[in-house]
């Protein structure tokens, strides 16, 4: 029997609730397979900082290297935010993503047909929606150098090599293969001298994807296009600053932030987590929503252990219990039959995968 070692980073507020849900998918869907797997928690964020005095501790680099995949909870909360820079939780997960090399971050927006109505935007706006956020993620200016502050100035850098541009837009195109074909690839290029190398290095990659169609686009004009017309989009191919503000707005598509996966990838080990925070006003409480750390379970199978089978196998248990309209409190206003808590949302699910 196959045994996938999967790291867990539970982290903080909502984090540790939403794993173990996900957790209690994955074992049931273990139960119906030829794999099964074995999981190691690893500290991160700040539950990290306060019991080690640093929120990205070796043991977690060198614990989730020798795992097979990581599946990632979510850090981060008022508590720590006013400790220095290094040592707040957002620094240990740049640095970590920067020390897994996870370059290309994938943030699929996908409106389920069921919560067409949990939408800030009209159902004929949205209906069908399917978009890929395809977002670098380990450079830009995130990590570009000179960065710094003093008392009355502050500065960063955005910096891209060609070679970064070259391996996330090789990622964009093979992405869009699979897909519907299209790459837009959104960049600042009437005013940014770093976009207009980013705008260069992608259409000349793209000559090796002639069955893909390249576009560009403008970040602030794409910032309207989503509202507008998203229907127009594919996949969307962004640097990192760039590519967190869009995706946080692509998530709105879709109803609730609880509902969205990602996947991280690059040369090592693939990182797995929802695109929603720590959410430390609801933690603790059993009303989170854990769809999303379930979906993104899914993308650790299908993109990390090539399980493509049984991530789908968890996708069309996510539908079918929205479809019997099971909702947790974010969802509770639209066509719910029953409001349920995170614990009974992960049962409902795990309970679907045996056929
Ligand atoms: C995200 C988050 C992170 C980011 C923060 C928590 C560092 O917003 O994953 O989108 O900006 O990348
Ligand atoms: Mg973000």
């Amino acid at each position: 029997m196959k045994r996938y070692k999967i790291a867990l980073i539970k982290g903080d507020g909502i984090g540790p609730e939403i794993i173990d849900e996900a957790v209690k998918v994955l074992d049931a869907l273990a139960s119906y397979s030829d794999f099964d797997f074995s999981y190691e928690e690893l500290l991160m964020g700040g539950v990290a900082y306060d019991m080690t005095g640093d929120p990205l501790p070796q043991e977690t680099i060198s614990g989730s290297l020798k795992s097979d995949a990581v599946l990632f909870g979510a850090i981060g909360g008022q508590k720590w935010d006013n400790l220095p820079r290094e040592k707040r939780p957002e620094s240990g997960l740049l640095r970590f993503r920067k020390e897994l090399g996870v370059y290309a971050n994938l943030r699929p927006a996908v409106v389920y047909n069921e919560l067409i109505n949990a939408s800030s935007l009209k159902p004929e706006i949205i209906k069908g929606v399917d978009i890929m956020v395809v977002r670098e993620l380990i450079g830009g200016i995130y990590f570009g150098e000179p960065k710094g502050r003093t008392k009355d100035k502050g500065w960063n850098t955005m910096l891209y090599t060609r070679k970064e541009v070259e391996r996330i837009a090789h990622q964009a195109f093979k992405i869009a293969q699979k897909r519907d074909k299209r790459v837009c690839s959104i960049d600042k290029a009437n005013v940014l001298d770093v976009s207009q190398l980013w705008r260069d290095v992608v259409t000349e990659i793209s000559s090796e994807y002639p069955d893909v169609e390249l576009s560009h686009m403008y970040v602030d004009n794409a910032a309207m296009q989503l509202i507008l017309n998203p229907r127009q989009f594919d996949v969307m191919l962004t640097g990192n600053i760039f590519g967190d503000i869009l995706s946080d707005e692509a998530s709105m598509l879709c109803g609730s932030i609880g509902l969205l996966p990602s996947a991280s990838v690059g040369e090592k080990i693939g990182v797995y987590e929802p695109i929603h925070g720590s959410a430390p006003d609801i933690a603790g409480q059993g009303i989170a929503n854990p769809i999303a750390t379930i979906a993104s379970a899914s993308m650790m199978l299908r993109h990390s252990l090539g399980e493509e089978e049984a991530a789908n196998i968890i996708d069309a248990a996510i539908t079918r219990a929205l479809s019997e309209g099971y909702r947790t409190q974010d969802l509770a206003q639209f066509d719910a039959k029953e409001v349920c808590s995170t614990s009974e949302m992960g049962s409902i699910i795990a309970n679907y995968i045996k056929r």
